[in-house]
């Protein structure tokens, strides 16, 4: 056996391959720069947080330049991006200066919304919760609307993964 048969994991290494074999959606989190202009950040680290009031969690790494944006507006948009998604999912994973050009979007009061995305939400920020490098961000659900879609899998680094029906569901 070589040495590297033998290498143990580092501590960071292992949570890093653990999250890798976390299936997720992915979602686009908009918010309203203070300059005026929209910008905008894809996670996959979102989740239901509470039914009463509804509330989504995501967590939103503290070097981002949508950080500050989510942090200075009272309002923001999440968007669960479906299978067709995959470009908007890697133009908003990017440093591009402007991911909005070229897109069909519109502003819902503050928030940028983006257009036919499966499910649209808009959050009002209630509380942050900063730890390490990234922060808890808990939005209210003030209004949102879904249509038709199966959803963008993120899953072992891939964002191409499919959703098939359960096999009692499948057309015979
Ligand atoms: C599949 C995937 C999932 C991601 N999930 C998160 C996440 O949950 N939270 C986060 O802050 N960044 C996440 N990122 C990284 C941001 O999308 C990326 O850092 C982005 O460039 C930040 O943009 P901004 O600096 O313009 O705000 C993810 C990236 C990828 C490819």
């Amino acid at each position: 056996m070589t040495t590297q048969e033998h290498a143990v994991p580092s501590r960071t290494g292992v949570f890093t391959e653990a999250m890798a074999r976390l299936a997720s959606g992915v979602a686009v989190v908009t918010a309203r720069q203070p300059g005026g202009a929209p910008c905008g950040l894809l996670v996959s680290s979102i989740c239901s947080y509470s039914v009463r009031p509804p509330s989504v969690l995501v967590s939103i790494g503290r070097e981002s330049r949508s950080y500050r944006s989510l942090l200075g507006q009272a309002e923001f948009g999440v968007h669960l991006l479906g299978s067709g998604d995959g470009p908007i999912a890697r133009l908003f994973a990017s440093r591009s200066d402007d991911k909005f050009a070229g897109l069909h979007w519109a502003w819902d009061g503050s928030v940028p919304r983006l257009d036919a995305t499966p499910v649209y939400l808009r959050c009002v920020r209630r509380r942050v919760f900063e730890h390490g490098d990234h922060a808890i961000v808990i939005g209210e659900v003030a209004d949102g609307e879904i249509s038709h879609g199966e959803p963008l899998v993120y899953y072992r680094r891939a964002l191409d993964w499919r959703l098939e029906p359960p096999v009692q569901s499948r057309p015979r």
